[in-house]
């Protein structure tokens, strides 16, 4: 697919970051989109920046987790823009239970339902309408953590990794499927680096937690485990220092990160027109990629392999 404008696409999460990006970057190029997400401010924010684009912007609350408001969704997207679609982005995603050991179990499968079921149901739901134009490409976001189970020593990172690695194993195994079945339907799996992004801050939203100036002692403590673990003496911070901390984690994430939403929904957008099935988005992905690829049974050493950026998800 060499140009978007006339095309019609999904674009999940797109409320923040990335997805944002894309709608906008999208909506310019002369492609009308729905997106959806669980932050009804933040696709206000999405709508606003696209008001003016050559393309047509919808938008609508879905978590994609859940499968009656992704048909909810679907109902909603049809009626807004037909029964055709050129191009799906599954790009909704958050962060959290890092470990399968400590950690609640039923927030590890809320990530694992965001991260791959969101990915499944909204790919499930709209395939009929991707089956229905001449061409599209459906486009999944894994992760460098799809291929590299790992953000560094001491930070389990268990709920998305598997995630992201079913995203990447679901998008490759459709390539031959999709060949013999829907030859004219392609998939692609986009597996960015650090990307600038509010990802950390939106993942606590997602779970009802409160903003940092506004935690307990309470909502604190995964974090001064999790900073324990990574060898900090977390005990000797008092409760507005662990607020700071946890305030700086999640400006620094976006704010450190070596290329912003924008630059990576540039790449995203770029790899679909070149006709890339895998995309890696960012330097780091490209120099984790090789280094995993060279040397497998180092992958969890934490000896010269991992994305050089420091720690700023834990908690
Ligand atoms: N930022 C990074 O460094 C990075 C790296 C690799 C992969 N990713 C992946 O890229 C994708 C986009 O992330 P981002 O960094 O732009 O994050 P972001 O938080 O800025 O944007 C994600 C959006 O998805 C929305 N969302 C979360 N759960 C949802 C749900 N259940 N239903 C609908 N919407 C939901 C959030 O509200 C948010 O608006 C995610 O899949 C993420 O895992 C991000």
């Amino acid at each position: 697919m060499d140009t978007f404008g006339g095309k019609r696409a999904v674009v999940t999460g797109g409320g923040s970051g990335m997805g944002r990006e894309l709608v906008v970057q999208l909506a310019e190029a002369g492609c009308s989109v729905a997106t959806c997400d669980v932050n009804a401010t933040g696709l206000a924010e999405t709508a606003s920046r696209a008001a003016h684009a050559a393309g047509r912007v919808t938008t609508h609350i879905c978590d994609v987790s859940d499968r009656q408001q992704v048909a909810r969704l679907h109902a909603e997207v049809t009626a807004a823009h037909g029964g055709v679609l050129e191009l799906l982005f599954n790009n909704a995603g958050i962060g959290g239970a890092g470990s399968f050991v400590v950690d609640d179990p039923e927030d590890w499968e809320r990530v694992f339902a965001v991260d791959f079921f969101g990915v499944y149901n909204c790919s499930r739901a709209f395939l009929p309408e991707l089956m229905a134009a001449d061409e599209s490409v459906l486009v999944n976001t894994s992760s460098v953590n799809g291929f590299w189970a790992s953000l560094g020593p001491g930070i389990p990172h268990t709920a998305y990794s598997t995630a992201k690695f079913a995203v990447k194993g679901f998008s490759e195994a459709l390539i031959e499927d999709l060949r013999l079945n829907a030859p004219h339907v392609k998939v692609a799996v986009v597996m960015p680096g650090h990307i600038g992004t509010d990802i950390v801050a939106n993942s606590r939203r997602y779970f009802g937690q409160p903003e940092p100036d506004a935690m307990g002692e309470e909502d604190l403590v995964p974090m001064r485990e999790s900073l324990a673990r990574q060898g900090v003496d977390a005990e000797s911070l008092s409760l507005d220092d662990l607020r700071g901390v946890r305030k700086l984690m999640e400006e620094g994430f976006r704010t450190t990160a070596p290329l912003d939403a924008a630059g990576a929904a540039t790449v995203i957008l770029d790899g679909i027109r070149a006709g890339k099935w895998r995309i890696l988005v960012g330097d780091d992905a490209v120099r984790l990629d090789q280094q995993v690829r060279a040397n497998p049974e180092a992958a969890y050493d934490h000896q010269g392999i991992g994305l050089n950026t420091i720690n700023l998800t834990a908690g």
